[in-house]
C-alpha cells in the first residue's frame, strides 16, 4: 500500500500533467494560478486511498482523483467572491489577482475541467460515479446557499448549522471515499460504510476550518484570521455564544452583527474576546472530538477489511485533526 506522501506526490505530479495551456490565456491563466498554488488535495488523496485499500495500483485511476480537487478549487474561486476572502493559501485570491469575472468564467470552466476528468472512469462503473458525483455537486451549491442565507439570520439553531456544513463541505470528502471504494469494486456495504466514515471526518473538519478561522496563524493557516466574523457567519462557535446563559455575550455579538460602521480589525478582537469568556473554543474541540470517535467506530466496525489495511487512512484521518493549514 501507499502511504498519503506516495499517494500526494502522485497527486500533484499528475495536476501538473494536465494540460492547461489552452487560450485564451486570461480564462487558463486563473487555473494554472490557483491548482500550482499548493492545498493538503485531501479530497483526491482520500479517494486514492480508499481505493488503495482494495487494490494494489493506484494509477489507473489518477484522472479521477484529479477531477475531484479541479472540483474543490472551482468551488474555492466562487467561495472566495461569496465570502468576500482576498487571500487563500498565502496567496492574492483569483478575483483579486484578476477580477469577479474571471473567477466565476475561470470556475466554471474547471467545472467542465472536472467532469471531463471525473468521466474518464472506467465504463463499467461509469454511471454510478457520475450519479454520485452529479448528486454530491447539487448538495454542496445547497449547503453553500444556506452559508450565505445564514448570514442574514440570526435565529440559526446547531442543528441547522451542522446540517449546512454537512452539505457544502461533508458530502465531498463522503463522495471521495465512496468514488474510490466503488471503482476498486467494494461491496455495496464498504462503499456505504466508507461514505459516512467521510461525512464524520467532513464535519469535524468543517468546525476545525471555522475554529481555525479565529484561532489559527494567518502564516499557516493561509487564510485572513476573522474573516468568517467579518461576515456574520453562523459558525457553532457564533451560535453557543449567543446561546450563552450570561446574556451579556449574546446583546454584544447582536450589536458587532448589526453593526454597519466599523473598524474589522476592532469587530475580530471583540468577538473573539466574547468568543474566549464563554469558552466556544473547547465547546468546538470537544465536538470535533465526538465526530472523530464516531468516525472511527464506523471505520472499525462497518468496513469490511483487516486492520491493517484500514491503518494508514485511519493515521491520515487523525493527522488532519491537528492540522494548522
Ligand atoms: C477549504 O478546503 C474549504 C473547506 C471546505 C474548509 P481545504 O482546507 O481542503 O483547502 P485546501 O485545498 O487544502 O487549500
Ligand atoms: C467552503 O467553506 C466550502 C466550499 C468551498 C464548498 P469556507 O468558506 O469555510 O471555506 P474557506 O474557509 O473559505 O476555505
Ligand atoms: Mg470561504
Ligand atoms: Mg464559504
Ligand atoms: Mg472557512
Amino acid at each position: 500500500m501507499y502511504t498519503s506522501e506516495e499517494i500526494l506526490e502522485k497527486i500533484n505530479q499528475g495536476l501538473a500533467g494536465l494540460n492547461l495551456e489552452g487560450r485564451p490565456f486570461g480564462l487558463y491563466q486563473p487555473i494554472r494560478y490557483v491548482l500550482s498554488m499548493g492545498g493538503k488535495r485531501l479530497r483526491p488523496v482520500l479517494m486514492l486511498m480508499a481505493y488503495n485499500m482494495y487494490r494494489d495500483e493506484v494509477d489507473s485511476v489518477l484522472p479521477v482523483a484529479l477531477g475531484l480537487e479541479v472540483y474543490h478549487n472551482y468551488t474555492l474561486l466562487h467561495d472566495d467572491v461569496m465570502d468576500r476572502a482576498e487571500v487563500r493559501r498565502g496567496k492574492p485570491c483569483v478575483h483579486v489577482v484578476w477580477d469577479e469575472n474571471t473567477a466565476i468564467l475561470s470556475g466554471d470552466t474547471m467545472l467542465v475541467l472536472a467532469y471531463r476528468l471525473i468521466a474518464e472512469s472506467p465504463s463499467r462503473h461509469l454511471k454510478e460515479v457520475m450519479d454520485l458525483f452529479t448528486g454530491t455537486a447539487l448538495e454542496i451549491g445547497e449547503g453553500q446557499q444556506y452559508d450565505i442565507d445564514f448570514e442574514e439570520r440570526m435565529d440559526v439553531t446547531g442543528d441547522e448549522y451542522i446540517e449546512m456544513i454537512r452539505l457544502k463541505t461533508s458530502v465531498l470528502l463522503a463522495c471521495a471515499l465512496k468514488i474510490g471504494a466503488m471503482l476498486a469494486g467494494a461491496s455495496a456495504s464498504d462503499s456505504d460504510a466508507l461514505y459516512r466514515f467521510g461525512e464524520k471526518i467532513g464535519l469535524a473538519f468543517q468546525l476545525q476550518d471555522d475554529m481555525l478561522d479565529v484561532y489559527g496563524d494567518f502564516n499557516t493557516f493561509g487564510k485572513k484570521i476573522g474573516g468568517d466574523i467579518l461576515c456574520n457567519k453562523k459558525t457553532y462557535m457564533l451560535i453557543q455564544a449567543m446561546a450563552c446563559s450570561c446574556g451579556k455575550s449574546h446583546d454584544e455579538l447582536l450589536r458587532w452583527i448589526n453593526a454597519s460602521d466599523f473598524d474589522a480589525d476592532e469587530k475580530v478582537r471583540a468577538v473573539t474576546a466574547i468568543y474566549d469568556e464563554v469558552g466556544v473554543k473547547g465547546m468546538c474541540q470537544n465536538l470535533i472530538n465526538e465526530y472523530f470517535h464516531e468516525a472511527r467506530v464506523i471505520l472499525e466496525n462497518e468496513v469490511r477489511l483487516p486492520l491493517e489495511k484500514k491503518q494508514l487512512l485511519w493515521e491520515y484521518a487523525l493527522s488532519l485533526l491537528g492540522r494548522v493549514s
